[in-house]
Parts: structure tokens; C-alpha cells; sequence
């Protein structure tokens, strides 16, 4: 929404476009985007008089397909984009079907009808909107989507409509949405816009994120005591823009001048104000008044995401990008973190975020990792050094599994919830109960502000940089990092492991060249991609510390370069996988140099006995021993500290699943059906 300042369609449009181009890799099968169809300054003598309803564009595909069909239906309707506008209030989204197919019917803003009085674009899902639906519908209004989404604005025009029955047009917008929220349940993230409310936003949230964006145009404002007073920027009239987004990505080529709204809050944006409104959602459910809302203020905060970050570089794939940034995400990670030498003698980890709940943490009965994906495989390579160093008994839970089983939690146990969005609904919905049973809760990821970092008693920032690649690469090895140094802090009183705690800190120094050494690889892995470019299915065994690399290398096969592959406890293998070993299936077999080499090194033999056809990867100078008839392709990795050694040992897995996708024709950055964030159930 621009406040004050003339910008013209064409740009109106563009910024739109580029925020969901930002935001593409949250959802990318239909997008859509509402403008205004006339300008001029109708807010003026009659607030609630009805405009020419905007204009909705809805497309099925990705967010080119639409910038290509606003830019046909725009030459058609000779709509001029020319056209100037001093305040506009324009909204866009992106979506990622949960309730009904891709389709444009189906696409956000969903409307409140013939004439889009209501508009809403929405983030979340709606778990009570069946009944809402019956009661709209017997009040006489027609659905058309299969949405869950559909519901909402079609209650605010029901809302909207009921409370001017009497023709005295004064219910306020954030009044209208108020009651709107109170209904529903589930997650959300909103932003509604509205012909009787011209020029003004509604947004509102409950467990899906949202930020929002302000940029001061005037000169001289940027600097001094004002810079992050909410109330200063909104009643100084200077010329503004302001942007709502569920991820600060999306603003961040505009400004980095932040408000991370929290759950209940409503945003109101209105003549180049902002207002900030908390209400009490249980307080006004089901039927009973809503309390007051309390006007909130808060100063913004200032974005550390570099501009830089979120574009591709030098590079073809933002995944391509992340894998090859890793020798300075972990750099990063690590930074300030690590002491050795100096002043301080001892060599040492610190992490800020925790040193007040290590006591605890030690004390507890048993440490807990939850998380989905690609931080589940991250907290299960971490295990074994966490095991180690805490003496605390470490247990893993996929976090959807514990929320299903409800699981035993307990106020004696730390559980670790590891996401690198920080927003996954089954890992919150997992903290949800484990802070209900007392557990210490701790958070480790790399989204500052997210609602795990906000809603866990204690934690760590793994300071990756942002990640847009829907399939985690860089953000994989900077937790495994932090959790390797979670057990070097948590084992830091113990005198009996300081030799080996050394050596870690050692192997954290000098980890960033050693994965720069295995980056590499690169031209290697593509040779390999191309001798397996038409493969059905693909295996790969390891055990230890790299039982976590086989189920993360298995895990980026599968969904980005869409092949078959399975990740192998090679303990397990003689009680099925061996069935399925012959001469034609790929087995990559991860035999790096640990205390269980000598074990990977007989399942080689027993794979090769039975023709299996063998990728091993194994530590440099070692080809000879772990294939020593020379029939075997080997793929050397640099050595490194047992516990560290995952985080090396995925590279190559890493850019033999992005090449192989580039090889097979697919998506890279975007594989079919997957988000990045997943926000629902
Ligand atoms: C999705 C993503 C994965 C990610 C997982 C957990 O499935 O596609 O890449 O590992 O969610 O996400 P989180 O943000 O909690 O780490």
C-alpha cells in the first residue's frame, strides 16, 4: 500500500509480481492479485460509499503464468497503465493447494461474490469452515470454490452487511474483520481488502506468520530517534509505502524496517497510518463479546537478510547457489561462537542463547529431538556426539508422530524442536504439547522471529542465510554444526571429554575448508548423474553418524530429481534391503573412516558378492580398502572428525541429486507438489 506518493499502475503491478516471485517457493501451483480499477480519492466525504470493484486476475501455474495473463487481459481491456495513484491498496498471492485442486476458481483472492466487495488472500487452513459454509449458504450465498478460504470473505460481507441493515454505514473495517476472526479456527495469516473500505488493509494472524514492511520515501527521515517508532512513522504524513508478507523475504528489496506481527494481532492500514490492535481470540469465541482490543506498540526492527541473499548469483538454481555457499553459511553459523587460543585458553563453544538453561538441560532426564524432513535427518546425525558428550539418553521423534502417538513428554526432559522455517505446523503443533507437559523447550532455527525461535523457552540461531531451494541443503549442514556444538556446551563440565571436546573445536575451525574441498566434487557427481540419469530407484547405506547422510542423501534424490531412493540402516540390511541387490539397481554405500568403517567395510563384500553394483564413498587415500578388486566407482571425501563427518559426507549426495535433476528435465528449485514451508497439517 503506497501512501502519499504517486506510482502508477504499471509499478503497482510490478511490485506485486515481484513479492510473489519472492515468495514462489512457498507454493507454486496457482497464484492470483487484486488492483484497483480507478484512481482518484474516494475515502473522502462518504467512507462507506460502494466503488467500481477492483480487479481480480487468477491463474492457474506458476506466478509467470499470471504476469502473462494480467498482461494480455490488460491489453485487451485497454486498461491504462499509465495511471496514477497517490494511495492504492493492491493484494497477491501465491498458493500451494490444500483444499481443492490448482484451478483459477480455486486460486487466492477469494471474494465475497459478484462484485468482490470482500477480498482475502489467506495463508493457513480453515479446519471450521464446513459450518460456516452451511450457514452462508442458507443465508443465500453461492460458493464457487472448493476452498476452505472461501468462507472468510464471504462472512465479511455477511458481517459488513448485517451491521448496516439500519443504512447507518459506520462499522469500521478492523470492526468487521474482528468479528470475522472470532469465528474461525485453525491457522491463518490474512490480508483483506475491501471497495467499502478504499484504500485501507486489514491483516490479521493466528499461527501462520506475517510481517509487515514500512519505507519512508521523504528524505532525512531514515536516520535519528524516530527511525523505528511505529507511532512517529505513522502520524508524520511523509510519503510511505508499506508491505504485508508472510516472509520477510519478500520485502526486503524494499525495506528492511520490520514488524513481526504475533499471533491475535490485526493490522490496520489507513491513510499512511498503521495501526496495531491485540485482541484476546478466546476471550470473544463462539458466541460471547469480544473484549476490547488493546491498541499495541511495538518498535520495528531491522532485517539482517542482505538483498544478495535472496537472488541467484552467479548461479543457475538457487539450490546449485546453497550447496555451493556452504564453506561461508557454516562460517557463519559458527562465527563468534567458537573460542580458541587468545585470552581464552580453553578451547570452548558459546552460545548465547542457551548459557542460562545448560544446568538444566544437563540435569534432565532425557533430550528429545523433534522436527520433519530434512531437520529430523540433522537432529539424527547429531545424535550420537550428543549422546557422547551429555551422557543424557537422546531420543528422536518425527514431530507429526509424536502429536499422533502424544507421545510421553515430561517436565524432566529438554525437548529440542530443530526447523529451518522455524513455522512447520507439526513441529509447532509438537512444541504446543511439549510446552503443555513443562518441558524445557529449546529451538534451533534459522528464521529469527518465527514462531518457534518466539514460542521456545531458549535457543539458537543456525545463522545459515536465507534458504529459497525447497529441498534443504545449506541450512542441513549448519544444524547438524549447532548441534554439534549444543553437545560440546552441554558437555563442557565434564573433565573426562576434553580431549576429544578439543578436537571437535579443532574439526569445527577447519570444517569450511574441508567442505570446499568436497565442493570439488561437482564435475564428478555430474558424471555419475549422467551414468544413472534413466535409473528407477537408487539405495544408499550408511550407519553410525552417516545413518542420518543415507536417509538425507535418499531424501534430496527423491524429491527433487523425482527418482526412487531409500535411505539404509546398513545394520539392517541382511533383514530385507538384501533381497533386492542385483546387478541392475544402484547402491550408493557411505564407508568413510569411523569406529564402525570396519563393519561398512563387510558390507561392501557382502553387496559385492551378490553383484551388487557399487558408489561407495569413502575418506581420501582409502579406495584400496574399501574396494579392493577395483570394481567399485569410489568417490573420496576429505577426512574429518567422526561427528563432523556428515556434514562433509552429504555434499556429494547433494550435487548428485541437483544434477541429476537437471539431467532428468525437472525443476530444481521447485519439485512438483513440494513446499518449502509447510504450513499446514
Ligand atoms: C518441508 C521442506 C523440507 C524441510 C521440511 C521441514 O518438507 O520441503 O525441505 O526439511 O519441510 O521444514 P523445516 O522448515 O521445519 O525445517
Amino acid at each position: 500500500l503506497n501512501y502519499n506518493v504517486s506510482r502508477d499502475r504499471r509499478y503497482i503491478l510490478e511490485i506485486l509480481f515481484n513479492g510473489l516471485r519472492r515468495l514462489e517457493y512457498r507454493g507454486y501451483d496457482s497464484a492470483g492479485i487484486s488492483i484497483d480499477s480507478c484512481s482518484g480519492d474516494p475515502s473522502g466525504d462518504a467512507p462507506n460509499s460502494l466503488l467500481p470493484p477492483p480487479l481480480v486476475f487468477r491463474q492457474e501455474g506458476n506466478i509467470e503464468s499470471l504476469v502473462k495473463s494480467v498482461h494480455k487481459e490488460v491489453a485487451s481491456t485497454e486498461l491504462n497503465l499509465d495511471e496514477s495513484f497517490y494511495v492504492h491498496a493492491g493484494i497477491a498471492h501465491t498458493r500451494w493447494a490444500t483444499h481443492g485442486e490448482p484451478s483459477p476458481k480455486n486460486c487466492h483472492p477469494q471474494t465475497s461474490g459478484a462484485g468482490n466487495e470482500f477480498l482475502v488472500v489467506h495463508n493457513g487452513i480453515i479446519t471450521n469452515y464446513e459450518v460456516f459454509k452451511e450457514t452462508l449458504v442458507r443465508h443465500g450465498f453461492s460458493f464457487e470454490s472448493e476452498t476452505d478460504t472461501e468462507v472468510i470473505p464471504k462472512l465479511a460481507k455477511y458481517v459488513f452487511d448485517r451491521a448496516n441493515e439500519d443504512g447507518d454505514q459506520t462499522v469500521t473495517f478492523s470492526q468487521v474483520v474482528l468479528e470475522v476472526m472470532r469465528h474461525l479456527d485453525g491457522a491463518y495469516a490474512l490480508i483483506f481488502k475491501s471497495c467499502h473500505y478504499p484504500n485501507e488493509l486489514i491483516a490479521c494472524k493466528r499461527g501462520s506468520p506475517l510481517v509487515l514492511g514500512v519505507k519512508e520515501l521523504s528524505e532525512g527521515t531514515s536516520t535519528g530517534a524516530s527511525f523505528l517508532d511505529l507511532k512517529f512513522l505513522s502520524e508524520n504524513g511523509h510519503p510511505k509505502e508499506f508491505f504485508l508478507s508472510s516472509d520477510a523475504s519478500a520485502l526486503v528489496e524494499h525495506t528492511k524496517r520490520v514488524l513481526v506481527i504475533e499471533d491475535g494481532e490485526l493490522v490496520h492500514l489507513k491513510d499512511g497510518r498503521v495501526s496495531v490492535f491485540k485482541y484476546d481470540s478466546d476471550k470473544g469465541k463462539h458466541g460471547t463479546a469480544l473484549s476490547r482490543p488493546l491498541s499495541v506498540q511495538r518498535a520495528l526492527s531491522i532485517l539482517e537478510m542482505e538483498v544478495e541473499q535472496i537472488n541467484k548469483g552467479k548461479y543457475e538454481h538457487y539450490m546449485q547457489k546453497e550447496i555451493h555457499e556452504q564453506p561461508e553459511s557454516l562460517t557463519t553459523t559458527m562465527r563468534g561462537r567458537l573460542m580458541r587460543g587468545g585470552s581464552c585458553k580453553a578451547k570452548t563453544v558459546l552460545l548465547g542463547g542457551l548459557k542460562d538453561h545448560l544446568k538444566t538441560i544437563r540435569r534432565s532426564r532425557r533430550i528429545v529431538f523433534i522436527g520433519c524432513g530434512t531437520s529430523y535427518n540433522a537432529a539424527l546425525a547429531a545424535r550420537p556426539i550428543l549422546e557422547e558428550l551429555s551422557g543424557v539418553p537422546v531420543t528422536m521423534e518425527i514431530a507429526s508422530d509424536l502429536v499422533d502417538r502424544q507421545g510421553p513428554i515430561y517436565r524432566e526432559d529438554t525437548a529440542v524442536f530443530v526447523s529451518q522455517s522455524g513455522e512447520t505446523a507439526d513441529t509447532l503443533l509438537a512444541l504446543a504439547y511439549a510446552l503443555e507437559n513443562g518441558a524445557l523447550c529449546v529451538g534451533i532455527t534459522n528464521t529469527v522471529g518465527s514462531a518457534i525461535a518466539r514460542r521456545t523457552h531458549c535457543g539458537v540461531h543456525i545463522n545459515a542465510g536465507c534458504e529459497i531451494g525447497v529441498a534443504s541443503t545449506k541450512a542441513y549442514t549448519s544444524q547438524i554444526v549447532v548441534m554439534a556444538m549444543l553437545a560440546l556446551a552441554i558437555g563442557d563440565d565434564t573433565m573426562s571429554s576434553q580431549l576429544r571436546r578439543e578436537a571437535i573445536v579443532d574439526g569445527l575451525f577447519d570444517l569450511p575448508n574441508k567442505v570446499r574441498e568436497a565442493l570439488k566434487l561437482d564435475q564428478e557427481m555430474e558424471d555419475l548423474a549422467k551414468l544413472l540419469i534413466a535409473e528407477q530407484s537408487l539405495l544408499v547405506f550408511g550407519r553410525g553418524y552417516n545413518y542420518a547422510t543415507a536417509l538425507e542423501g535418499a531424501l534430496k534424490v527423491k524429491e527433487v530429481a523425482l527418482m526412487h531412493s531409500e535411505g539404509i540402516l546398513a545394520g539392517e540390511m541382511k533383514h530385507g534391503p538384501l533381497a533386492l541387490v542385483d546387478e541392475n539397481l544402484p547402491i550408493i554405500v557411505i564407508a568413510t573412516h569411523d569406529a564402525c568403517f570396519s563393519k561398512q567395510q563387510s558390507v561392501i563384500q557382502q553387496l559385492h558378492a551378490r553383484k551388487g553394483r557399487l558408489i561407495v564413498i569413502c575418506s581420501k587415500g582409502d579406495a584400496a580398502l574399501v574396494c579392493p578388486s577395483g570394481s567399485c566407482r569410489v568417490i573420496e571425501v576429505p577426512q574429518v572428525e567422526d561427528c563432523l563427518q556428515p556434514v562433509v559426507n552429504i555434499i556429494p549426495l547433494q550435487l548428485l541429486a541437483y544434477h541429476l535433476t537437471v539431467l532428468r528435465g525437472y525443476n530444481v528449485d521447485q519439485p512438483r507438489n513440494l513446499a518449502k514451508s509447510v504450513t499446514t497439517e
